[in-house]
């Protein structure tokens, strides 16, 4: 499986610091917010991705990524001419997707919590073997902002709901999603929703209606940010700080993964670090070479 990261977008929930700069580069903590989605593909084993980005900003996030190798990875662009929506990536990248279906992540969420990985890759395998599209719920006070799902009394999704003023549940759908390859087809078909949006709930919901739809609650041990709101973005930062600076070890650190996972070795993180050794990050980054 490949996957998709959703980085383009107007950012205008986090204006003025966004009219001059995508939101995706902005630093969560000590590293830009778009490693976190990154590293979590990484994670999950998973060499190929493709990121959707605004036609502005393709030279930074080239300047940041290049194509990847330096990971041992296969980093890919797509641009997207105008922010019409998170389901038009689908379509943006439809060559891109494979038979086997697509990780579907949006750069600006951050994730955190205990065996995280284990369900992605149950969701990744699930997919894999049996298609459909396999979706996570976190509770969460302010469902309004998201799209949410609702359940039946034994746990059966009712409906999903995008932003809806009148939230039926207090579970939103979080920014991260697993699709069988018919996503794209399916996101062809999606209009425009009253925002003027090709949402990414429209593409759900035709999963549900044809009743291949899997959602999987996150518990409380997990931590979700939408790192979209100028709150949300300190409180992520604040969170990764917080936990690195007590653990001593980093959450979304791309060339640790790749180093850990073999695709680099130790010479080429030595380089990595060097490059980066005035920082705390570079440091943390020559220990793991030592
Ligand atoms: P949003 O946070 O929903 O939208 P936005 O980034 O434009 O921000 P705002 O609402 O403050 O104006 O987007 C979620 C993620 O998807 C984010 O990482 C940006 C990305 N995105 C795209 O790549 N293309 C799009 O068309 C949209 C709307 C978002």
């Amino acid at each position: 499986m490949k996957a998709i990261i959703l980085a383009g977008g107007n950012g205008t929930r986090l204006y003025p610091v966004t009219i001059p700069i995508n939101k995706h580069f902005l630093p969560i903590y000590n590293k830009p917010m778009i490693y976190y989605p990154l590293s979590l593909i990484m994670l999950l084993g998973m060499k190929d991705v493709i990121f959707i980005v605004n036609p502005g900003d393709l030279t930074d996030f080239r300047k940041l990524f290049g194509d990847g190798s330096h990971l041992g990875m296969n980093i890919h662009y797509r641009i997207q001419e105008e922010p019409n929506g998170l389901a038009e990536g689908l379509v943006l990248a439809e060559d891109f997707v494979s038979e086997n279906g697509i990780c579907y992540m949006l750069g600006d969420n951050i994730f955190f919590g205990h065996d995280l990985v284990r369900h992605m890759a149950d969701a990744k395998i699930e997919i894999e073997k049996r298609g459909g599209a396999y979706v996570f719920g976190y509770y969460v006070k302010d469902p309004e902002r998201f799209g949410v799902v609702e359940f039946d009394d034994n746990g059966n999704v009712l409906s999903l709901e995008e932003k809806p003023k009148r939230p039926k549940s207090n579970y939103a759908v979080v920014g991260m999603y697993f699709f069988d390859n018919k996503a794209v087809q399916i996101a062809k078909k999606v209009k425009p929703s009253v925002r003027g949006e090709l949402e990414i709930t429209s593409v759900i919901e035709e999963y549900l209606k044809q009743d291949k739809l899997k959602v999987k609650l996150l518990g409380r041990g997990f931590a979700w940010f939408d790192a979209g709101t100028h709150d949300s973005f300190l409180e992520a930062g604040e969170f990764v700080a917080t936990i690195e600076n007590k653990t001593g070890l980093m959450i979304g650190c791309i060339e640790e993964i790749a180093y850990r996972n073999g695709w680099i070795d130790r010479e080429q993180l030595k380089r990595l670090a060097t490059s980066l050794q005035k920082t705390q990050y570079g440091r943390y980054l020559l220990e793991l070479v030592e």
